[in-house]
């Protein structure tokens, strides 16, 4: 039996490390990024609709604030780009429940493709390879081909190139989240401005990091920990550096700010360290809301 629909769960992310070359003449920055998917999940559903009604979209969930329901959308992006690849007249309508943050810093939109992606693959049986998912993937966003792959991966180039990386155990994080988003293009281009009289280096991947991660050392990973957008973003949003001190001070083993921000992320000893972090951060009135997750956990998996 054909099917009609499909329902793919996928992850929001966050980079242990965020590395940011000088900007290229295509205004792209050369990257070393290291992910990790947390189990913070968008769900995207895509049921067949009548010929000719095109792709139409409808977000629904606890985070929908300032999310496109038109050909913006980077889900409908993604509908549309399968159908140019794949030639054919694409008719499906996209539900997007979503959990992870809007503007966040953790990879939503991203996801959102992503999933789109994978269910468009199972829903009209094209039996796409991975690498031709990750290559559609990387012409929507840089972060898409990742929130595919899931787990621990490092990115380079624009932060789509990925390698899978080892990392042992599981991971306990807490973010704080904002109400309002941070435009990754005006992080970048802050960076850009605060570095304009220095030379800055190509990025490197921190073998600190990497090897706390293969010894399954939450410890040091909190202490390796680095994102070359957290100065941007504080200076763009300055009550961030009062989050990430609370976040200090209840005993984090790390804290920084996701990808492009506002969202801040600490990672945490365990499940209970996690809890009173969150009572924390709540209490201290500086941070909209709190979420609790564990990484790493899979890429965009049809359900
Ligand atoms: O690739 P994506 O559309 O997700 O990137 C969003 C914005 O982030 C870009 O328009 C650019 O301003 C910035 N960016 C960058 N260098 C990268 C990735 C993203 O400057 N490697």
């Amino acid at each position: 039996m054909a099917l009609n629909s499909v329902t793919v769960r996928v992850p929001a992310k966050v980079n242990l490390q965020l590395s940011v070359g000088p900007r290229e003449s295509d205004g792209y920055h050369n990257l070393v990024s290291v992910f990790q998917a947390v189990s913070i999940y968008d769900e995207v559903t895509l049921t067949k609709s009548h010929p000719g009604s095109g792709v139409t979209i409808a977000v629904t969930g606890d985070q929908t604030h300032g999310v496109p329901e038109d050909d913006s959308n980077l889900a409908v992006k993604a509908a549309k780009l399968v159908g140019t690849k794949f030639d054919f007249d694409v008719d499906v309508h996209i539900e997007v429940k979503k959990s992870i943050p809007v503007a966040g810093g953790m990879a939503g939109g991203s996801a959102d493709a992503a999933g789109t992606l994978v269910a468009m693959d199972a829903l009209y049986k094209l039996e796409a390879t991975r690498e031709e998912l990750f290559a559609l993937g990387a012409e929507l966003g840089s972060d898409v081909p990742f929130m595919i792959s899931g787990g621990t991966a490092v990115g380079t180039g624009r932060g789509d190139q990925l390698t899978a990386a080892l990392s042992r155990g599981t991971y306990h994080w807490v973010f704080a989240l904002s109400t309002v988003g941070l435009s990754t293009p005006s992080v970048y281009a802050e960076c850009d401005r605060m570095r304009a009289e220095l030379e800055v280096a190509a990025p490197k991947v921190s073998d600190a990091l990497m090897q706390s991660l293969l010894a399954g050392d939450a410890q040091a990973v909190g202490r390796a920990l680095h994102n070359d957008l957290q100065g941007p973003a504080c200076s763009l949003r300055p009550a961030l550096s009062l989050v990430l001190e609370v976040g200090r001070d209840y005993g984090a083993l790390g804290a920084l700010v996701s990808g492009s921000g506002p969202t801040v992320a600490f990672l945490v000893a365990d499940e209970e360290a996690g809890l009173d972090l969150a009572v924390a951060l709540t209490a201290s009135g500086v941070v909209g809301s709190v979420a609790r997750a564990t990484g790493p956990v899979h890429g965009a998996r049809v359900l």
